[in-house]
């Protein structure tokens, strides 16, 4: 989602509609904004894009009535906030739309993120009084602000803060103070645009860059109080915090892509967030799993359904490979998997007591919708596994679990596939849970490590890449790359080499390491790049004894290894360290770096890796 905030004498409405206009790359299922001035303040949301707030801003110009009833004149504002939405939480409607305001009106936000313990507030504040209109986490927010509210918006900001968990970034405003804005910040960016007797706050600098060059990032766990003339930084218990402006030279497109050169590779940085905000409030508990309203597949159906069905596509077959290992070992639910458009057409046996899962980042791909429907048919449930809300396939099945990657715009995959197998895990999860499969003490082993792995994903990403970058460059001009792996490492694989032939257009191969002796071996000489996933597992020695294989045959071999494993380095040429995390998991992780090295190799061939050649991001025909 995009939020953004203005304080100063320009017509606000347009400012905000233009500021929101550079935040669509950040979702755009619906939008609003909250104007206020001396007269009042006036809201309007719209579903759609932008346009189609445009048009419902330009009917209500004429008429602009305040909540006293008296007419708003644009240029009188003192201040707004504005929202492009990505849902993640609550269907895609003008009522989830923000801005979201407190059972008065007085009170309004925008919000981008999660606030993980929504219903327990919500719970809390409708007890007190409050009346929620939407379906959203983040309303609760404007209620939790307005209930300690007593004309002191910083103070009542800053003690509702203390009440939420989650991460989240939020600018408040609140309609008996014009011209004043509140935001805070706990994890999800926010930054600051000075300017001369006008502020403005938003989720992204590309809101403002048009205005004003002079920023201040607001960092975490810190609170923001903006006003005309000027801007003050605070601790949650108020404290004054000096944070220096900083001059920034990028232009409009390089701040879209948050600094990075490719759209894939800022989305491959934002892998952590991908993951955190798909876990979430489902892992609240940490001794159970949460998955809330799947629809028709109640718990009684989860008990007992008799198999477990999973078709897709590309990527996100390739999350599905990870789900039917995860499923299978901790659940003890026999696991089918299938290509959707091979499913489709070789008249499936398939039924009543069936769970069949359709995983799509789009939930338009035509092969996984018609995979879907012919299972349903046929009398399985049908859950979706889907980034985009509202979208057909959603609409298509019994329930729908949402992956909470935001918008993806490379069309290589990359955040919404770790996505999709964090909740392949928690969906794993929740069957043995169910199903009283694991020891209770092993489930709330596996949520704790799986609630580390962004912070674990974060490190990865932080230690920076020029490892990668070098080993991309000795092998830029090789023609030929394999990827083996074993059990969870093999899908890994498979999706490694997907990345690379999708975006350097480079032959590769991803094989089960066993089975690499019954031809791939074939293909080996001197020149030819083997990368191995190799993160600790109950086969990390099978994998070793088919990796000694491959160096018998004088192939280079890139292994990805867990920190800390000694074993590794006598059979590698090169060896790429992930943080240790269950092995399970390390999927999550070992993913990162192949993702870099075919992103480096497409980078050094000179290619377009937001683009690449004859390739679409969402395939709707057959
Ligand atoms: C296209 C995209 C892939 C994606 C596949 C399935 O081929 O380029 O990145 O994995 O479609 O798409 P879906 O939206 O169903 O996950």
């Amino acid at each position: 989602c995009g939020i953004v905030g203005y304080v100063g004498p320009r017509p606000v409405q347009q400012l905000l509609l233009a500021a929101l206009a550079r935040l669509e790359y950040r979702g755009y299922d619906s939008a609003g904004i909250s104007i206020l001035s001396e007269a009042g303040v006036e809201s309007v949301r719209a579903v759609g894009n932008l346009s189609a707030l445009r048009d419902a801003v330009a009917q209500r110009a004429p008429a602009a009535v305040a909540d006293g009833g008296a007419p708003v004149a644009v240029a009188d504002a003192a201040c707004g906030i504005g929202h492009t939405r990505w849902a993640t939480h609550g269907r895609v409607s003008e009522r989830n739309a923000h801005p979201h305001v407190d059972t008065s009106g007085r009170i309004h936000v925008v919000v981008n993120g999660i606030v993980e313990n929504y219903v327990s507030l919500t719970r809390a504040l409708c007890d007190d009084g409050a009346r929620f209109s939407s379906e959203t986490d983040a309303e609760v927010i404007a209620h939790a602000i307005a209930r300690r509210y007593d004309g002191d918006l910083p103070a009542a900001v800053r003690a509702a803060y203390g009440e939420l968990v989650g991460h989240f970034a939020f600018v408040a405003m609140a309609a008996d103070e014009p011209g004043v804005l509140v935001g805070a910040r706990r994890e999800c960016p926010l930054v600051v645009g000075r300017g001369d007797g006008e502020q403005f706050v938003a989720s992204a600098m590309p809101a403002f860059l048009e205005r004003t060059r002079r920023v201040q990032f607001v960092e975490d766990g810190e609170l923001v109080v903006l006003r005309p003339g000027g801007v003050e930084f605070m601790s949650p218990a108020g404290e004054p915090i000096e944070r220096e402006v900083v001059e920034i030279d990028w232009d409009a497109e390089t701040a879209e892509k948050a600094g990075c050169e490719s759209f894939m590779l800022k989305e491959i940085h934002e892998q952590a967030d991908a993951v955190a905000e798909t876990i979430a409030d489902r892992v609240a508990d940490r001794d159970r799993i949460d998955l809330g309203d799947l629809g028709a597949i109640d718990d009684a159906f989860l008990r007992a359904a008799r198999r477990v069905v999973v078709v897709a596509c590309g990527t996100s077959y390739h999350a599905g490979l990870i789900g039917r290992y995860a499923i299978e070992r901790w659940a003890r639910v026999p696991v089918e998997m299938d290509i959707a458009s091979e499913y489709r057409y070789r008249d499936p046996v398939v039924g009543p007591g069936d769970l069949v899962i359709g995983i799509s980042q789009s939930g338009e791909t035509a092969d996984t919708l018609a995979a879907m429907r012919l299972a349903r048919a046929r009398g399985a449930k049908v859950l979706a596994i889907v980034n985009v809300m509202g979208s057909q396939a959603t609409r298509d099945a019994d329930g729908v679990l949402f992956t909470r990657a935001g918008l993806e715009i490379g069309v290589a995959a990359t955040k919404t596939f770790v996505a999709q197998v964090a909740a392949m895990y928690l969906l794993a999860l929740r069957l043995a849970e169910l199903r009283g499969t694991l020891e209770p003490a092993r489930l709330s082993e596996l949520i704790g490590e799986l609630k580390l792995i962004p912070h674990r994903i974060a490190a990865l990403l932080e230690r920076g890449d020029a490892e990668i970058r070098a080993i991309a460059a000795r092998h830029r001009d090789a023609r030929f790359f394999l990827y083996l792996g074993r059990h969870v490492g093999l899908p890994v694989a498979l999706e490694g080499a997907l990345k690379l032939k999708e975006i350097s257009y480079s032959a590769t191969d991803a094989y089960a390491a066993g089975e690499m002796k019954h031809g791939p071996i074939a293909l080996l000489d001197e020149a030819t790049p083997v990368v191995c996933v190799a993160t600790d597992a109950p086969v990390l020695y099978k994998l070793i004894s088919n990796v000694q294989e491959v160096r018998a045959r004088g192939a280079h071999v890139i292994a990805v290894a867990t920190e800390g494993n000694g074993e590794i380095g006598a059979h590698a040429d090169d060896v790429i360290r992930v943080p240790a995390t269950d092995w399970m998991l390390a999927p999550l992780l070992a993913i990162v770096p192949l993702q870099l090295l075919a992103y480096h190799v497409a980078r050094l061939r000179g290619l377009d890796v937001d683009q690449p050649r004859n390739l679409a991001k969402t395939v709707t025909v057959e």
